[in-house]
């Protein structure tokens, strides 16, 4: 059985009484997602808690989703095969979805190297009527591995991790990503500041 085949069988969806307008007008809030996909020491990670910092004292509710951080607990059972990142990144939708619902605008920092299992987390903000924003922070492999911030380049490139993406693991550049970030071109101050523009042209922040 897949990952995401149900396994639980007699359960039924219990739609609230409160309505998601009711809330986020009593809330003052609205909610999205804004999913940072890359390479990891791409910068991915680096912006989002810098955008976190800017949205939370401007009073936006805001929440960010960290890959390194959500292994440590709720994604602490998978691994790095194509299967268990796929549903790395099901979890993932799944959860920003929810934050989203709640108003929250959810910053995801993961890899998430595979075009289908973006698309899927992408169609299920669509369906759900919430908004989905990919940003696509394009750090060319060569710088990635030269910062090297954590040494896994240079243990893959010594073999001693397998399946490390950009070295013996593909990364999949999303073809329409509503946002391209260059943070080895682009100031960290630039590139929030083009978060910040794309979140205020899709309604997700004011002013
Ligand atoms: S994803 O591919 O499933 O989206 P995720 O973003 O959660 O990955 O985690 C990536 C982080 O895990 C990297 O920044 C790195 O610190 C660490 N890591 C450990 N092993 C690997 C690997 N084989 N490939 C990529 N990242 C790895």
């Amino acid at each position: 059985m897949s990952a995401t085949q149900g396994k639980a069988t007699n359960i039924h969806w219990h739609e609230g009484d409160l309505t998601r307008d009711e809330r986020w007008g009593a809330l003052k809030c609205t909610g999205g997602t804004m999913w940072f996909t890359g390479l990891s020491a791409s910068g991915k990670s680096t912006i989002a808690s810098a955008l976190e910092q800017v949205l939370v004292q401007d009073g936006v509710n805001c929440y960010r989703l960290d890959g390194d951080n959500v292994r440590h607990g709720l994604n602490k059972n998978l691994g790095f095969s194509a299967e268990d990142r796929a549903e790395n990144i099901r979890r993932i939708g799944e959860v920003a979805k929810l934050f989203s619902d709640n108003g929250t605008v959810a910053l995801t920092s993961f890899i998430s190297p595979y075009s289908a299992d973006r698309d899927d987390c992408r169609k299920m903000h669509d369906d759900a009527g919430l908004a989905f924003i990919e940003v696509f922070v394009d750090t060319p492999l060569d710088i990635c591995e030269e910062r090297d911030p954590k040494g896994l380049y240079k243990k893959a490139r010594a073999g001693e991790i397998k399946g490390f993406t950009g070295i013996d693991d593909p990364y999949e550049a999303p073809a329409k990503a509503e946002l391209v970030l260059k943070p080895g071109v682009d100031s960290l101050e630039r590139c929030v500041e083009q978060c910040i523009d794309m979140l205020r042209e899709r309604g997700l922040i004011k002013g």
